[in-house]
């Protein structure tokens, strides 16, 4: 019984966490420094520490105590209130604090709307646009300039391909991919948050001013896809994760089609069609923390509970989109 209430209890600090953070991301479209500060200090270093539980339970509150005062949950937010939600220690009745309110303890921040979605069966139908539609383009390139770009690209085209589909399995496909991930992925290599024998060398050799630009001109590129893909094991994790493992499904935040959340949003990184090799090592990264970029770690609790067999089977399906 304690062992599935622990259960319940971290379950239930995920999904609340994951709410704020998709709440906190909604609607981002822009690229600027601020905006990839706020994302910074919710991140931690790289760390070869394996998240657990225990910490998972406390962090998580407090993260959408800090907040819940500027966001609002998104849209798709309105599951079912199921009732044994209130097994759960945040469900404390609370009311969500108004703008004026300065932060209180987490349990009683949580807004209700975020912790029913504890029992919010997925997948939302969260299909972003991948038609290329001159719209789509505009919203996917942030605000620099693809043209100029183009020029300012050349060394990464290199291995990125000259439209952004790279030759080598290794190095990832940036065709069609959000500018504003693009930034902050260069960012990120520059800073060390991001390591690679590579990348974190070219990425000191790009001019801040050149990013949005060099950005702009892959993200406008013809959006990469996949030849499709009948692994059953991928799919199902991909589109309905594992709730005996507290695995949250991966369609919540990066689509059905894999290419996002929403067309504007660009903390969640288009996926579907990039390289299966490439994807198998950052999701492997991700799990043994050599990869610790990703907002507030998710990407790493995420991958914390899957074998090879199932982040191979993932990687395999989702290259496929
Ligand atoms: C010599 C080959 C090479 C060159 C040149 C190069 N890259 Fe890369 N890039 C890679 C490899 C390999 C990776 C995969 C890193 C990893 O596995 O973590 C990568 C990763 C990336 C990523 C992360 C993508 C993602 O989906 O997370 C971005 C963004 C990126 N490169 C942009 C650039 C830009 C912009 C330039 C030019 C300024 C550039 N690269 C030049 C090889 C290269
Ligand atoms: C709660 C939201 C969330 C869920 C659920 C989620 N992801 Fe992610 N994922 C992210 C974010 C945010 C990033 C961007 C990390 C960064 O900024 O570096 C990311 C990055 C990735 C990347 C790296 C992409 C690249 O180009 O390097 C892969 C691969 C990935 N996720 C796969 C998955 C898979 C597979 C699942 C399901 C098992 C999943 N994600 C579930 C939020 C999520």
């Amino acid at each position: 019984m304690f062992q599935i209430k622990n259960n319940i209890a971290a379950g239930v600090a995920l999904v609340v966490f994951l709410t704020s953070l998709a709440a906190f991301a909604e609607g981002d479209s822009s690229v600027d420094a601020t905006k990839a500060d706020t994302a910074k200090s919710t991140q931690k270093k790289p760390t070869k520490k394996k998240p657990t539980k225990k910490k998972l339970s406390k962090a998580a509150p407090e993260s959408i105590a800090s907040k819940s005062d500027t966001v609002t949950p998104p849209s798709d937010a309105s599951a079912p209130s199921k009732s044994d939600v209130a097994a759960a220690p945040q469900s404390t009745p609370s009311t969500p604090s108004s703008s004026n309110n300065p932060p209180t303890p987490a349990a009683t921040e949580v807004p209700p709307v975020a912790v029913t979605k504890v029992n919010a069966p997925v997948p939302p139908n969260a299909k972003v646009d991948d038609t290329d539609s001159a719209e789509a383009i505009k919203q996917r390139s942030g605000s620099g300039d693809p043209v100029a770009g183009k020029d300012k690209s050349e060394l990464c085209q290199g291995c990125h391909g000259e439209e952004g589909i790279s030759a080598e399995s290794t190095a990832p496909k940036l065709a069609g991919q959000y500018a504003g991930y693009i930034i902050k992925q260069i960012r990120d290599f520059r800073s060390g948050l991001r390591v690679h024998q590579i990348m974190s060398d070219v990425a000191k050799t790009v001019n801040e001013d050149d990013l949005p630009d060099i950005a702009a001109y892959f993200a406008s590129r013809k959006k990469m896809k996949g030849n499709g893909s009948d692994n059953k094991v991928g799919q199902e994790l991909f589109l309905h994760g594992d709730m005996s493992r507290m695995m949250v499904a991966c369609v919540n935040c990066h689509g059905v089609n894999g290419k996002g959340k929403t067309p504007t949003n660009p903390v969640f990184p288009v996926l579907g069609g990039q390289h299966k090799d490439y994807l198998r090592v950052q999701l492997t990264n991700f799990r043994s923390g050599d990869r610790g970029n990703s907002p507030g770690g998710v990407m790493n609790i995420i991958t914390q509970k899957l074998t090879d067999a199932e982040l191979d089977a993932l990687a395999n399906y989702v290259s496929g989109l």
